[in-house]
């Protein structure tokens, strides 16, 4: 299947959960300016990609459905002097429409007009515009338009719906094209922390590691997913840390999560190291328990099962390892309902994954927690985080452990699509220690 044919499917997509009589607006993102004229590197939004597959910013997609058939009606920025000098030619819209298979294609100039009629003839409309947006002021001002022409009979639309609603429904379920993508992420990914893995050790600083892994990153055409944490010792017990400014310390363990982005699509990775490459006793008893709860709550992953199953398995796991490790005290089951695992294990075990690392998709529908079916990827990142309290053992302080994979649900049960990065005791230890 084309490019195009499988952005084309998506848009048809949308439009069939679409009321007659209805518009859908959907805009790019706008440019994020860093500071005075500098801007950050711009990335589209996810919803507009998934939509389109258009990459540059200053574009509108109108989708305008009657009674049964749609129309994707595409505007851009027109060709101008000034972008082909300072930031590349700009295509034709005749170009766009070639290559990306809309209906129509236009120029932003003509937007207003192009909305105005559409939104003249819609009872619904469907947008997610920011209130402060120039998008949003230019449909309020053609809606005023519509209202001043009611003795004409004009009348507005009456229903406003959320157009993230519809498609972060549809994000949900990836595509055979989109685990493709995701899988390549995924082995950047992993590829990249079994090279951290063989130049790990005491004095390396956590900057030149995460240099290393956007080396590895960018050299196989993708960017960070998001802001690495590169957290030795006890930095692994702040759960976002990114300053990434201290030196390894012998005898300390690293915690890394990070992972690429790949032709728009992320994966997301934690794997957690001994710095000098070997795991002390201490380390090994939290590190297995963490493994352990990741497996349990793996084995959670199918079909008809929901992310909140796959919770409860690890923090089951968890609580009984803490009692046995004497970290939690008391009756097991009060510390479930209580929630005082939270003092050691305060973050959920999972998040669904996709065009953003958190893809920000429904976990719950009609007030029901959402079914695991074929195609939804979610990470399994359970983790202990144990600061240096005087009520903790000493021997555990500054121990911060979380070992995250990507995975895939098929109707064979879950698909790990990380595994390729080892987090195996003795795997760790053999590359680490270049044993073959
Ligand atoms: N890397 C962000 C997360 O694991 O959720
Ligand atoms: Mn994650
Ligand atoms: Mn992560």
């Amino acid at each position: 299947m084309s490019k195009n044919s499988v952005f084309k499917k998506r848009r048809l997509l949308l439009a069939k959960y679409m009321e007659p009589n209805s518009t859908a607006i959907i805009s790019s993102s706008p440019i994020q300016i860093r500071n005075n004229d500098s801007a950050y590197r711009y990335r589209q939004c996810s919803n507009f990609y998934y939509l389109t597959g258009f990459e540059k910013p200053d574009s509108v997609l109108l989708i305008y459905k009657d009674r049964s058939n749609s129309v994707a009606h595409f505007f851009s920025k027109q060709p101008n002097k000034h972008d082909s000098v300072w930031s590349g030619e700009l295509l034709t819209s005749r170009k766009i429409q070639n290559i990306y298979g809309f209906d129509k294609c236009g120029y932003t100039e003509n937007l207003e007009l192009e909305l105005y009629s559409y939104l003249k003839k819609s009872k619904s409309i469907y947008h997610s515009l920011s209130k402060q947006s120039d998008l949003m002021t230019l449909v309020d001002d053609c809606l005023q338009k519509i209202e001043n022409n009611y003795r004409k009979g004009a009348e507005l639309p009456s229903n406003h719906y959320s157009i993230n609603k519809i498609v972060h429904k549809l994000r949900l379920i990836k595509s055979n094209e989109e685990i493709a993508i995701i899988k390549k992420a995924c082995k950047i990914s992993a590829d990249a922390h079994i090279n951290l893995m063989s130049k790990c050790k005491p004095n390396v600083s956590e900057k030149k590691l995460e240099s290393q892994l956007l080396y590895d990153f960018g050299s196989n055409n993708a960017t960070e997913a998001y802001t690495s944490i590169v957290a030795g010792g006890k930095n692994a017990c702040i759960l976002h840390y990114i300053d990434n400014s201290s030196n390894l310390k012998n005898g300390d363990l690293l915690l890394t999560d990070a992972a690429c982005e790949f032709e728009y699509y992320a994966s997301d990775i934690t794997r957690t190291i001994p710095i000098n490459g070997r795991f002390t006793q201490d380390q090994k008893l939290i590190y297995s328990l963490v493994l352990k709860a990741q497996k349990n709550a793996i084995s959670k992953c199918i079909v008809g099962n929901t992310l909140q199953d796959v919770h409860k398995a690890a923090v089951r796991t968890l609580t009984k390892g803490l009692i046995d490790l004497g970290l939690l005290r008391g009756d097991y089951k009060s510390i479930v309902k209580n929630e005082l695992y939270k003092k050691f294990y305060m973050h959920n075990t999972g998040h669904w994954m996709g065009l953003d690392v958190h893809d920000p998709l429904e976990y719950a529908s009609d007030g029901k927690p959402v079914k695991l079916k074929p195609g939804m990827i979610f990470t399994v990142e359970p983790g202990l985080y144990i600061k240096a309290d005087k009520d903790v053992n000493k021997r555990f302080h500054n121990i911060g452990i979380r070992i995250e994979d990507d995975i895939l649900i098929t109707k064979n049960g879950p698909d790990v699509l990380t595994s390729r990065a080892p987090k195996e005791i003795c795997d760790i230890e053999n590359i680490m220690n270049n044993i073959k």
